[in-house]
């Protein structure tokens, strides 16, 4: 038996709606045939985007899309992927499967797509390989409505009117493929390409700096001593991996309970990180001010057996689901420091929410977990404190049960998952100080291995009825490998 107690007059502040961030890279088919196929394209489409995938990331509400990378957004030259689409650039992408990069879906097609799904576009610069000047420049072809020689030939490639881009990542993971840079290098470069980016008008830009991978809590120190007051948001990159090394990492879809629960055991340390890195924000930042924006994380298995081993192509099972569940509620219990959180990558590469194979498409369990976490976004947070057996053993061990609650607009949303692979568990979820009126379920459950295929996709969020609700408190019979919302009145 297990217990969540919820306490409605605790919070750790608001929950951003950015932490249901998403991340696009010119990586594998996630643009090219995953979210792009073209203006000729027999598959359904406006201006050359898939609509189905769009519709699908509409039905999220997806708040936010990063773009154009990861390790491509250090190559990639913006001036490449405008214009005329007969005369733009023809490139290699050396990061991922040497394939050539014709750069049809550039700057307007990004915002395009943005546009259509509704959500607000976050851009990484290139540092890397680039220079202040194109960088500062793509900053004013975005953002500027002044008559300059850069926003008139914005007007004679067909937009009018500035796009306001706002998220504005400067470099990505340059301590890595962005450069191999140390801290105090990045942290002085940082300094000076962001200088460059100027705020044009009502237009203003919420500066990202390269953060640190997992622990490398050196990278913070530095960055927060000696930039900090520059930047907006500091990022995180870290990827669960389990598995012996990242060469030897599990497959998606065949893994024993072992490597299960070494799994969602390694994406719970994503809690430590932020607080150790919290910790060292804190020290320069006591306010809170610059938001811990963790733009890259998720479960990185091998690929796929027969795929580019550069297209990062992976399945999803419910053991993905239950990965983003852990993380979700460690991002939402966290929201005073965590800005925003973007889960890598959107369609056919890592952990996907939609994959895609010619003109079919799919939506994988962890689609159907942002499904049921979506109400979280601009919530206000609750306290949660949960009472459970642990699972796994040694060092990969961890609470069966995991949760977070908010409260919006007068009605209480209690996210909570049963880890347990293999059996069902009675939680009883207590509100300290309220009575509990109604309440209304979904859930999401399946065999931990199962998952969503072509022509046979049996996973998704169903309305769910197994709970009895008592005088001051709702006791819920949650089956083996479930992730449930509870909207409570
Ligand atoms: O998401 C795949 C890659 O992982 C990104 O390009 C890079 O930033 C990270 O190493």
């Amino acid at each position: 038996m297990a217990k969540i107690t919820v306490n409605p007059a605790k919070s750790a502040g608001t929950i951003s709606r950015y932490i249901y961030g998403h991340f696009a890279e010119h990586l594998g088919h996630c643009i090219y045939g995953g979210l792009y196929v073209g203006e000729d394209s027999p598959i359904p489409n406006e201006k050359g985007i898939r609509s189905d995938a769009v519709e699908a990331m509409k039905a999220l509400k997806l708040p936010v899309l990063r773009w154009p990378g990861g390790c491509f957004a250090d190559e990639y030259h913006w001036r490449d992927g405008i214009g005329p689409l007969e005369k733009r650039r023809r490139m290699v992408n050396t990061n991922w499967g040497g394939v050539v990069e014709d750069d049809s879906f550039g700057t307007h097609e990004f915002l395009e797509l943005c546009r259509q799904v509704g959500c607000e576009p976050y851009i990484t610069g290139n540092v890397g390989s680039g220079t202040i000047q194109e960088m500062s420049e793509w900053v004013e072809y975005l953002n500027s409505d002044g008559d300059s020689t850069i926003v008139r030939e914005r007007r004679a490639n067909g937009r009018e009117d500035s796009w306001g881009v706002r998220f504005w990542g400067v470099g990505n993971e340059s301590w890595g493929c962005g450069g191999l840079m140390g801290p105090d290098y990045y942290a002085d470069q940082y300094k000076r390409y962001q200088n460059f980016c100027r705020q044009y008008g009502k237009n203003k830009l919420y500066k990202i700096a390269c953060g640190p991978s997992d622990g490398d809590t050196e990278w913070t120190e530095v960055l927060m001593k000696k930039a900090g007051k520059f930047m907006d948001g500091l990022s995180l990159h870290s990827y669960t991996v389990p598995g012996p090394s990242w060469n030897e990492k599990n497959r998606a879809t065949v893994f024993t309970r072992d490597d299960y629960w070494e799994t969602v055991a390694k994406a719970a340390r994503m809690d430590r990180l932020i607080r150790d890195h919290g910790e060292i924000m804190d020290r320069y930042d006591p306010e809170k001010r610059v938001g811990l924006i963790v733009d890259e994380w998720g479960t990185w298995f091998q690929v796929e057996e027969g795929t580019n081993p550069g297209f990062l192509f992976q399945q999803n099972t419910m053991r993905d689901a239950m990965v983003a569940a852990v993380t979700l509620d460690i991002f939402n219990r966290h929201c005073d420091r965590v800005y925003m959180a973007n889960i890598a990558q959107t369609v056919n590469v890592l952990q996907a929410i939609i994959l895609t194979k010619d003109e079919q498409m799919v939506l994988t369990p962890t689609y159907y977990v942002f499904d049921l976490y979506k109400d979280h976004m601009d919530a206000k947070e609750l306290e949660c404190r949960v009472e459970a057996d642990e699972g796994g053993s040694g060092e990969y061990r961890l609470k069966k049960v995991t949760a977070s609650a908010s409260e919006k607009d007068g009605k209480i949303t209690l996210t909570m998952s049963n880890l347990d692979p293999d059996a069902a568990q009675d939680v009883t979820v207590r509100l300290e100080g309220r009575t509990v009126k109604g309440v209304e379920g979904r859930i999401l459950q399946g065999k931990v291995d199962a998952y969503n295929d072509f022509g046979n996709a049996p996973l998704k969020a169903e309305p769910f009825s197994g709970f009895e609700i008592g005088a001051d408190e709702i006791r819920v019979h949650m089956p083996a490998c479930a992730v449930a919302t509870l909207n409570i009145t």
